[in-house]
């Protein structure tokens, strides 16, 4: 019998962040499916508690800027089970704005959020996961911040910093037995794509050789695998999970 292991997350802790809609709410409704404990972070109170009902998990309000909010947080999640398993740091804000249409206020939010957000995360989390004997810790980052993407200024610069911040968190922690990966999403079919609207905003599948926009599902089968035990050897990886769009070049003929 093999002893290669699966996607189980029976009983494991898991703390996902912006699961209030979009990506997180998918991924937090898989791993309680799978048989997590799912902590839902987020500062979209009702839709949150409303979601956490419904697919079995807790939320907890919780502004990732916040050291304060992830005190919190953890205080919540080590009183009811004495450890964290895993932790995705997936809550992050966006605009789409020119050099010269941003502000140094916006732009510093931004990052404050973004990537701040992602640092008080992996340093509140490393206590609660030595508790566990280690973790997984996911950061979702994007193609945006694997090129110099126009009019993704404020983003694009907070998504190329979550790499360098994951990769130190990676060196720094694996030896506490905590494994650090990226993701790095392309085009997902979530309300930050929809540009206000009701559906992603784009106008050619032409750069994308799976010739579509990504779901939620798409990136919570992954994610489900990070968080778990059969991705045990796999820390300081970035993966993309963007349909082929950052492999190819389009035809021009
Ligand atoms: N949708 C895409 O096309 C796409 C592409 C690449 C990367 N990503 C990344 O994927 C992740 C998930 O995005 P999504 O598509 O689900 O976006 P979304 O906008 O639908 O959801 C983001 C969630 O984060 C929450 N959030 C925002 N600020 C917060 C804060 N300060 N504290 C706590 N929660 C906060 C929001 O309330 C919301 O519930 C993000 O990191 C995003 O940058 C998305």
């Amino acid at each position: 019998m093999s002893s290669v292991p699966g996607i189980d997350l029976a009983n494991r802790v898991i703390i996902i962040t912006g699961a209030a809609q979009g990506q997180g709410e998918v991924e937090a409704a898989h791993f309680a499916e799978l048989g997590a404990h799912v902590y839902m972070a987020d500062i979209k109170d009702e839709a949150g508690e409303a979601i956490a009902q419904r697919i079995g998990a807790t939320y907890v309000h919780t502004d990732i800027a916040s050291e304060a909010d992830w005190a919190h947080l953890m205080g919540r999640v080590m009183s009811d089970h004495g450890r964290l398993d895993a932790l995705v740091n997936n809550a992050s804000i966006y605009w789409v704005r020119t050099i010269e249409e941003e502000n140094v206020e916006d732009f510093n939010r931004l990052l404050t959020t973004n990537v701040g957000g992602t640092f008080l995360g992996i340093k509140a989390a490393v206590e609660p996961m030595m508790a566990a004997g280690g973790g997984s810790i996911v950061n979702v980052a994007s193609i945006a911040g694997t090129r110099g993407l126009e009019r993704h200024v404020a983003y694009g610069s907070s998504k190329w910093a979550m790499r360098g911040l994951s990769k130190v968190a990676a060196t720094e922690l694996g030896p506490k037995g905590i494994r650090v990966n990226i993701i790095l999403p392309g085009i997902i079919d979530t309300p930050m794509s929809w540009g206000g609207g009701t559906k992603p905003v784009i106008s050619t599948f032409d750069h994308i050789p799976l010739q579509r926009v990504g779901t939620a599902d798409d990136v919570a089968g992954l994610v489900a695998f990070l968080v778990s035990d059969a991705s045990g050897y796999l820390s300081g990886a970035e993966i993309t999970v963007d349909g082929g769009a950052t492999v190819g070049i389009p035809r021009t003929n």
